[in-house]
C-alpha cells in the first residue's frame, strides 16, 4: 500500500541512476514508498552487436528503435512482477502534456508503471499499437531521449505520495496544488542588504498572514500565468481580491 512502482525501459539507464540515488527520490526508496527498476533495452537485442535501432522503411533521415528488443524488455518487466497489473507509458514529444493533474493521477496508481523511453528519431509504430497504453510529453520541445522526461514524471508523482515529503501538507501548498502559483517565502535575517521581510510575516497574526499569502499567490498567478486563473479553485473573496489587484496593476501602467 502506498508504494509507487516503476519499471523504466531505456537504452541509457545511467541517465536515471544518479538522480534516483539522491535526495528525496533516494529517501522514498529507502522508506519503501518508491520502487524503480531500470532495464536496459539493449540487453534484449538479439543480434551480436546488440543493435536496438535500424534505418526507417521508406527512407528518411534518422533511425528507428527496433520492435523486438522493446517487446522483450516489456515482457521481462511483466514477468518480473507476476500477478501485478501494468500501465505502460511511452515518453515522447507526441504525447499528451504531463501536468500536475497527471502527476496526481499517477501518484495514486496501484499498477506497476512501465515508462518506456524513446530514443533516436522514433520508435517502431507496432510498439505503440501493441504495448503502449498512453503517450506523455513533458513539454513542447524535443529532448535527446525520454530518460529525463521519465525522471520528471517519477519525481512529480512521488512527491505527492503521502509520507514522501517531510511536511505532509507541503506537497499541496506548493504551486499548482490549488491551481495557483506559490507566494513568496522568507527566512532570517529580517533585513538583508536593505530589503525587509514584509511586516505581516513578523506579526504573528495567522489570519493576516494567510490572507497575505493568498493575495500574493493570486498576484503572482495574475502576472505570470493568467491562463491558470481560468481553472483554479477560486472563492468569492479570491475573485474580489483579483479585481482589486487588476485595478492596482492598471494604475501602475
Ligand atoms: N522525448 C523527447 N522529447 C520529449 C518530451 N518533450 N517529452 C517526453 N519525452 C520526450
Amino acid at each position: 500500500m502506498g508504494t509507487l512502482r516503476f519499471d523504466v525501459l531505456t537504452l541509457f539507464p545511467g541517465i536515471l541512476a544518479g538522480p534516483l540515488n539522491e535526495s528525496i527520490l533516494k529517501r522514498a526508496q529507502e522508506k519503501g514508498l518508491l520502487d524503480v527498476r531500470l532495464r536496459n533495452i539493449r540487453e534484449f537485442a538479439e543480434d551480436r552487436h546488440q543493435k536496438a535501432d535500424d534505418a526507417p522503411y521508406g527512407g528518411e533521415a534518422g533511425m528507428v528503435m527496433k520492435p523486438e528488443p522493446v517487446f522483450k524488455a516489456v515482457d521481462a518487466a511483466k514477468a518480473g512482477s507476476p500477478g501485478a497489473g501494468f500501465l505502460t507509458i511511452l515518453l515522447s514529444p507526441q504525447g499528451r502534456i504531463f501536468t500536475h493533474r497527471e502527476a496526481e493521477r499517477l501518484s495514486r496508481e496501484e499498477r506497476r508503471i512501465i515508462l518506456l523511453c524513446g530514443h533516436y528519431e522514433a520508435i517502431d509504430e507496432r510498439v505503440k499499437e501493441e504495448l503502449v497504453d498512453e503517450e506523455l510529453s513533458i513539454g513542447d520541445y524535443v529532448l535527446t531521449g525520454g530518460e529525463l522526461a521519465a525522471l520528471v514524471v517519477i519525481d512529480a508523482a512521488i512527491r505527492l505520495v503521502p509520507g514522501v515529503l517531510g511536511d505532509e501538507e507541503s506537497a499541496y501548498r506548493d504551486s499548482f496544488g490549488d491551481g495557483l502559483l506559490d507566494h513568496p517565502h522568507y527566512t532570517r535575517p529580517a533585513e538583508f542588504r536593505g530589503r525587509k521581510v514584509p511586516e505581516v510575516l513578523l506579526s504573528g497574526n495567522h489570519d493576516a498572514i494567510w490572507k497575505w499569502r493568498r493575495r500574493e499567490s493570486l498576484k503572482a498567478t495574475l502576472l505570470k500565468r493568467p491562463d491558470l486563473l481560468e481553472t483554479a479553485e477560486l472563492t468569492k473573496e479570491d475573485r474580489r481580491v483579483l479585481e482589486e489587484l487588476k485595478k492596482e496593476l492598471n494604475k501602475h501602467q
